[in-house]
């Protein structure tokens, strides 16, 4: 990274959050290969940091450029020409309400438009960078893949593409991460404030420690397959479309996708799985009638394999697991059988209604209510995200996700579901998840609506796209005639909202770049 922001003698190399020094560390080394003597420059808000790069081998005189500043709220009255950061990965809900808004600004102000809330720091440090990038100046940038995956990346980078040069992004494998044993996805950015391009470098690193990319680098981003580095061409707007953090591919474009066989709603929030969610000794004890009890799955552990059974559930049971729900409805408290109004009131004396999720519901008891979902996606995990079967009737809680099909058929549901269990279908995963470290894959409901299904897999299944589904989405694109003549319920002509329809279908397929009905 210090390599490729000294490529045109800079005079300087900047890092806004110093920390314990690497950068200003390896910009000694590295220049003094090249035969440079960059001042060293810096921002860091914590002074104890500059101490810890002290006992890592930077001298008084070396930090004498570093500032102890807040990068954000105060940042440097000047440009640079070189800027190099690994910058502090916040994510969203850990700032402060104040700071989130600060930022939301600054983001707006910049971009021309707000960032989605989920942004951490480490974006806004980004951004903040960029804009002190003097004209022809360099930056790399070491960042966690929520970057390309997160909901505001599309905005994101379609502001930073339209400006700079995005010269190339470094990927890794689990086996050489930058970061070892950090449950973080890392990524390297390096973009020069130049015309933009239409074409990046996008290489993924696979051995640990490895100098092919630093020798890469200083060479300037040679096409190379070494065993540690394999490296390609893409174009931008297929690097956004795909997301940077993924290698180029065309799987899926323009094909079937989950979305057109079923829909995708997260399991319950309970707001408060100590008390909603029982053992059913626990219920026995507290003499909860069954009526108000549903069976539940809280825990990926808990599945065990492909499927969720009665034998499942049982052994659940056995091994005290909870695997019950006590999924009560809005009626007043008194209306309820004594052992459940009890309960509640426990439940008030513990105060459970100022619980912040709980603090939102009127009651504060009523739950969340879902049809059981015959497939569930167990969404977050290592090597473990994955299609279950739910043959118990399980209601399943935040760790999975429901899977609805969109035909209400045993027939349709079986070939839906040999489809989602094709290994081919669940390697497109990592096409729509967001990356952890160690491989794990996380995928949000309409993320999974997304997901490829290889065409092979899906005529292999048998499996076609619901007639009525397939019917509305074409009446939708083109506006059809016939429907001018229907009226909905409350007596209006139905094409109107066909046209909403259109118009929301239309601006969702341009948005994701597909190609409707297929
Ligand atoms: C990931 S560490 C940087 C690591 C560093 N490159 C190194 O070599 O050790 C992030 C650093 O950013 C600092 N930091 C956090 N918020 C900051 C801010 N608003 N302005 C400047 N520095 C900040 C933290 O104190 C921390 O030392």
């Amino acid at each position: 990274m210090v390599g490729y922001v000294l490529q045109d003698h800079p005079g300087h190399v900047f890092d806004p959050a110093v920390g314990a020094g690497a950068f200003l560390r390896a910009t000694k080394v590295v220049a003094n290969e090249l035969g440079q003597h960059p001042a060293l420059l810096g921002a860091e808000v914590d002074p104890q940091a500059l101490q810890q790069a002290t006992r890592h081998g930077l001298s008084r005189m070396d930090l004498g450029g570093v500032e102890i500043r807040d990068f954000m709220a105060d940042p440097p009255q000047r440009h640079f020409n070189a800027i190099v950061a690994n910058p502090p990965y916040v994510r969203h809900h850990r700032l402060s309400k104040g700071m989130k808004e600060r930022l939301k600004i600054f983001a707006a102000r910049t971009i021309g438009h707000p960032l989605d809330g989920r942004a951490g720091l480490h974006i806004y440090f980004l951004l903040r960078a960029l804009q002190l990038l003097n004209r022809g100046g360099r930056l790399a940038f070491i960042m966690p893949a929520d970057t390309c995956e997160g909901v505001f990346a599309p905005t994101l980078w379609r502001w930073i593409t339209s400006r700079y040069a995005l010269e190339a992004v470094v990927a890794f494998t689990p086996d050489a991460s930058p970061f070892p044993g950090v449950d973080t996805n890392a990524l390297v950015f390096f973009i020069k404030n130049t015309v933009p391009r239409a074409h990046c470098w996008w290489a993924r690193c696979t051995q640990a420690g490895t100098t092919a990319l630093k020798t890469w680098v200083l060479s300037g981003f040679p096409e190379t397959h070494g065993s540690a580095l394999s490296v390609c061409r893409r174009t931008v707007s297929e690097g956004l479309m795909t997301g940077l953090s993924r290698a180029p591919t065309s799987r899926g474009a323009g094909g079937p996708c989950l979305g057109d066989f079923a829909r995708v709603v997260r399991g319950v929030a309970t707001g408060a799985n100590e008390f909603f969610l029982l053992t059913l000794e626990q219920a026995s004890t507290l003499g909860i009638p069954n009526a108000f009890l549903r069976p539940a799955i809280a825990r990926t552990r808990d599945t065990g394999g492909e499927e969720i059974t009665n034998g499942t559930l049982r052994a659940l049971r056995r091994s005290g697991r909870p695997t019950v729900l006590l999924a009560l409805d809005g009626r007043p408290l008194e209306q309820f059988p004594g052992a459940v109004r009890a309960y509640l009131r426990h439940g008030e004396t513990e105060g459970l209604p100022r619980h912040a999720l709980l603090a939102t519901r009127r009651p504060w008891y009523k739950m969340e209510r879902r049809v059981v979902p015959p497939i569930l996606f167990s969404y977050l995990g290592r090597r473990n995200s994955r299609f279950i079967r739910n043959t118990a009737g399980v209601i399943p809680l935040t760790g999975f996700l429901c899977v609805y099909p969109r035909e209400d058929t045993p027939d349709f549901l079986e070939k839906l579901w040999a489809a989602l269990r094709h290994p081919d279908t669940v390697a497109n995963l990592a096409l729509v998840g967001k990356s952890y470290g160690g491989g794990a894959i996380k995928v949000e409901p309409r993320a999974l609506e997304r997901l490829p299904l290889p065409a092979a897999v899906v005529s292999a299944a048998g499996l076609s796209a619901p007639m009525r589904y397939r019917q509305q989405e074409f009446c939708a694109l083109v506006g059809n005639e016939a429907s001018a003549n229907v009226r909905d319920r409350h007596g209006k002509p139905k094409v109107a909202r066909g046209r909403h329809r259109v118009r929301r279908l239309t601006a969702r397929c341009v948005q994701d770049g597909r190609r409707r009905p297929w």
